[in-house]
Formats: structure tokens, sequence, C-alpha cells
């Protein structure tokens, strides 16, 4: 499905703002890289900095300058509720905050356009690597510039998986459980820290199947329209289409997920009762 996005205010592509919009944030994160002062806790683990405030609020400018007649909704100042009609961009101005906080330079700034409900624009920017993940509907995923696919791996005992332990005791646990269970056959894991880089690293074939338990819509905005851009399959925990509040994720190509969903058929991952992150 081949979208056409409305230009901006400006004349720019929707697409082209996201990317602006993204590396303006990546500057102002590399310069303040190592030098967080102020950190306030929401939960064992889950933190924000002053940073997350100001980036946010910063590419909310650009984004409602551009686009006056989209609404706006980000992780740090609209509750997390995504409007089911409409236009609305959905931006993390830092996926990774406990690695940026911990001058870990693995993190991401997200900006993700939806049309009534559908994700249809991902940018995901890791400003470290200068690394620049995006796709728009119909039109393929690129990182660089480069077009990317996912893994064409075809067995979970070559692979590489990668996930993230996020807030919620239950859904970690589980998580490490579906490790423990398929290892040793794998390559490796890999507990990113950044869930978006996660899902980017999927898309890009780098790593070959990525999960989670439960992500927020700025989390995945851009890796639901990457990974299928990227051909590959992003669902649920149940195997259904992943959207914006899927219950759980797992993004990899046809094969790999197949295979995953057979490993873990009945472990306590699979069942959804851990419904928050
Ligand atoms: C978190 C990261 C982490 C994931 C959490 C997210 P934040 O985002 O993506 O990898 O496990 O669920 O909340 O808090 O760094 O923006
Ligand atoms: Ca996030
Ligand atoms: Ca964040």
């Amino acid at each position: 499905m081949k979208t056409d996005l409305p230009t901006s205010k400006s004349g720019k592509t929707a697409i082209q703002v996201a990317q602006d919009v993204a590396l303006h944030a990546g500057d102002m994160l590399k310069k303040s890289f190592g030098q967080v002062q102020n950190i306030s806790h929401k939960g064992r683990g889950n933190i924000v900095t002053e940073m997350d405030t100001e980036v946010e609020a910063a590419m909310f400018a650009v984004l409602g300058r551009e686009f006056p007649n989209m609404a706006l909704v980000g992780e740090e100042s609209s509750g997390g509720q995504v409007p089911e009609s409409g236009y609305v961009w959905v931006v993390d101005p830092i996926d990774g905050t406990r690695n940026y906080a911990s001058g870990i330079p693995f993190f991401s700034i997200v900006a993700g356009l939806v049309l009534d409900g559908e994700p249809v624009l991902g940018v995901n920017y890791d400003p470290m690597l200068d690394e620049m993940f995006i796709a728009e509907r119909g039109q393929g995923a690129f990182l660089n510039g480069k077009q990317i696919w996912v893994s064409e791996r075809t067995a979970l005992d070559q692979s590489i998986l990668g996930m993230d332990l996020s807030y919620n005791n239950e859904g970690a646990i589980n998580g490490l459980e579906v490790i423990t269970t398929i290892w040793p056959g794998m390559q490796t894991a890999r507990i990113k820290g950044s869930s978006a880089l996660g899902i980017s690293y999927a898309a890009a074939g780098r790593t070959d199947l990525y999960f989670h338990h439960q992500l927020a819509p700025w989390d995945q905005v851009a890796g639901l329209v990457l990974v299928e851009e990227a051909g590959g399959i992003i669902t649920d925990r149940t195997g259904k289409r992943a959207g914006l509040h899927s219950d759980g994720l797992i993004a990899s190509n046809r094969t790999l997920h197949r295979e995953f969903m057979q490993k873990t058929e009945g472990l306590a991952w699979r069942r959804p009762t851990h419904l928050t992150a």
C-alpha cells in the first residue's frame, strides 16, 4: 500500500521533515551525552532526564509548525493516547534513556506518522553512529539511503535473537525464559536497551529476530513500518499482525518467526498476563 502523504508548510515531504527533526534531536543529544544532570525515576530502571523533555519539545515545535493540522503524541507529554482518526505524529525523544543516562552510546530518536491508527511512515535515528533508519508504506525501508531487508536466515540455531527487559518484572522473567528455553539453539542473544533500535536492527537483518513483551506506541511506531517494508513480519504474541497497541512483539522473517512461535508454544511469555511495560 503506497500512501500519498501531505507535504509540510515549507513544502517538504513528511519523511524529510521527520528526518530533519530526528537529526536536530540527535545533535542535541550528542552535545549533552555524558553530561546528564537531572534524573527522575518513574520506576525501577525507568528514568527520565531533562533531555527527554527538552528534545520532545524541540521535536513538537518543528512538527507543529510544519504540520499544524496534525496531532502530536510523545512519551513525555501526552499520556500515551494516540487519536484513532486523522494524522498523528508519534515521537520518542530518547529511546534507551537508561543507556543514554549511563553514557552507553546506544539510544535513538523515533518519529512516526500514523493515519487513522495505522503507522504509515517511520524514522529511527541513532545519533552516535549517525544511522538513519527510514521507511514509508509501499516505498521500502532504508538505512542511510541504502535499502535494507530482514534476515534471510532460516533456522534459529543460526540466528541472533534480540530482546529487552523493560520494566515489568513478570514480562522480563518470561522473556528470559524464552532465551533459556531456546538456548543453546541460537548463535547468541542480545539485550539491547533500546527497543526501537532493536526492531530497526531486525529490519536491517543485523539481528535475525527481535521480541519484546510490551511496548508503547512511540517505541514501535517506526519499527512497525520498517520491518514490513524490509520484507519481514511483525506480530503480537498470538501471531496476529502487530499494531500500535500490540500485546507483545515479534519481528523477523516468516520462517524464523514460525520456528520461534513453535519453540515458545506453552511458555508463560506467550500468555498475555503481563499487560503493562
Ligand atoms: C524503553 C526501551 C527499552 C524497552 C522499554 C522502553 P525508553 O524506552 O525501549 O528497551 O524495554 O519497554 O520503555 O524508556 O528508553 O524510552
Ligand atoms: Ca521508548
Ligand atoms: Ca523515551
